[in-house]
């Protein structure tokens, strides 16, 4: 049957894909497979733990499947309450908010923080979430190179608008580098903007007992630093949080898009957060080894000492990377590959995640199976 012609350029584009190298696959997961895990994002290997799950299940018996509203209405429960004081006090922030994903804690805290009035200043390394952020929120925004405080600080002294918020990733997540937080709190300070950190992949991995690197760096309980996060990576379970001044907190309560009209985070998942924070707090010692692990991939790939848990091996062409990852997948390890949009043009890469469970059997049959796949990639 031929497609009717409202559909006929989804073909158009999808064989363009195909051509460029850019068509996706869903690769279901088995629940007993044996692959080598190194494409999530559960550094510290807790998606199974007996107290996460029975965290989950608890929190499922008590108040059920789904949390019944948005956050406003019927969706907030006493545990959402004590996960945001208890991540809170972990990263030491003032308060906290859940949202339903860490995707939604960003699109509402900027489109919340940001308007007509204020300059959105944004790293060019963002997370998409950031980037669709900003398209939303009515603001002028200037996408600073990567890393680029003079840029920055140019902007906010040149602006006209009387409010200015500044972007970034705390560990960028395609090449796992370090924004300059402290430079650009600087920066920020001196010019009366607001820092929006997203430590999507800070928490659990930098900082004092997986604390975030704004607690490393020391900006923990800045007034003007404002922290997003996911539930979703470090802490094993799903949804985001978005922490800082309470005032920041009740801003968002009453004007964040994403928080009032999305129903809350289902109860599952906060009792899971919690239960992995719990873990975190009585087991720092994950946070050190996931740092570790990614320096043993760093070594075994022959790439530069990562800074955090993602270790990323640039091969360049996206059908070079795809061949890369299947041909790791045949042999028992499931790699993640980034390729456009999510990266540059022409820098299509094994994007290799970091867990603090790894083994030695584990870096053993990376070594074997990385040595030779990456070999026969980089001629
Ligand atoms: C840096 C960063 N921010 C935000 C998100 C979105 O978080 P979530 O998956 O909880 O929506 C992700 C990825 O998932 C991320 O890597």
């Amino acid at each position: 049957m031929t497609a009717p012609v409202s559909l006929a350029w989804l073909d158009d584009a999808a064989e363009k894909r195909r051509v460029a190298g850019l068509h996706r696959t869903l690769l279901p997961r088995t629940s007993g497979s044996r692959l080598v895990d190194l494409a999530s994002n559960d550094y510290l290997g807790l998606v199974r733990h007996p107290e996460v799950v029975a965290g989950a299940a608890a929190a499922l018996r008590r108040w059920g499947a789904g949390s019944t509203g948005s956050r406003l209405v019927t969706g907030t429960t006493a545990e959402h309450e004590l996960l945001e004081r208890e991540l809170a006090e972990f990263v030491g922030a003032e308060a906290g908010l859940v949202f339903a994903s860490g995707y939604a804690a960003n699109l509402g805290a900027v489109t919340a923080l940001g308007g007509p009035g204020t300059l959105i200043v944004s790293d060019a390394g963002s997370h998409a979430s950031l980037v669709d952020a900003c398209r939303l929120s009515r603001s002028r925004v200037q996408v600073a190179p990567h890393a680029d405080v003079e840029f920055v600080e140019t902007a906010l002294a040149t602006r006209a608008e009387p409010r200015a918020l500044v972007l970034t990733d705390s560990v960028f997540s395609a090449d796992g580098d370090l924004a300059p937080l402290q430079a650009l709190h600087r920066v920020c300070r001196a010019h009366d903007a607001l820092l929006l950190v997203d430590e999507a992949h800070g928490v659990g991995v930098r900082g004092v007992g997986g604390r975030g690197l704004v607690h490393e760096v020391g900006l923990a309980g800045e007034p003007d630093v404002v922290v997003t996060a996911t539930l979703s990576k470090s802490l094993a379970a799903q949804g985001g949080i978005v922490l800082g001044d309470s005032r920041i907190r009740e801003h968002l309560i009453d004007t964040a898009r994403t928080f009032i009209f999305d129903t809350g985070l289902a109860p599952a998942a906060v009792g899971a957060a919690r239960s992995a924070l719990r873990i975190l707090r009585e087991q720092p010692e994950r946070a050190t080894a996931v740092l570790q692990r990614a320096a043993d991939l760093a070594r075994i790939t022959g790439v530069d000492a990562p800074e955090s848990a993602v270790v990323s091996v640039i091969l360049g062409d996206p059908t070079i990377a795809v061949g890369a990852a299947a041909a790791c997948r045949e042999r028992g390890l499931h790699v993640g590959c980034f390729r456009p949009p999510s990266v540059p043009a022409g820098t299509s890469r094994l994007r290799l995640t970091a867990r603090a469970d790894l083994e030695t059997a584990d870096l053993d049959l990376i070594a074997s199976v990385l040595g030779d796949v990456l070999a026969e990639a980089r001629v």
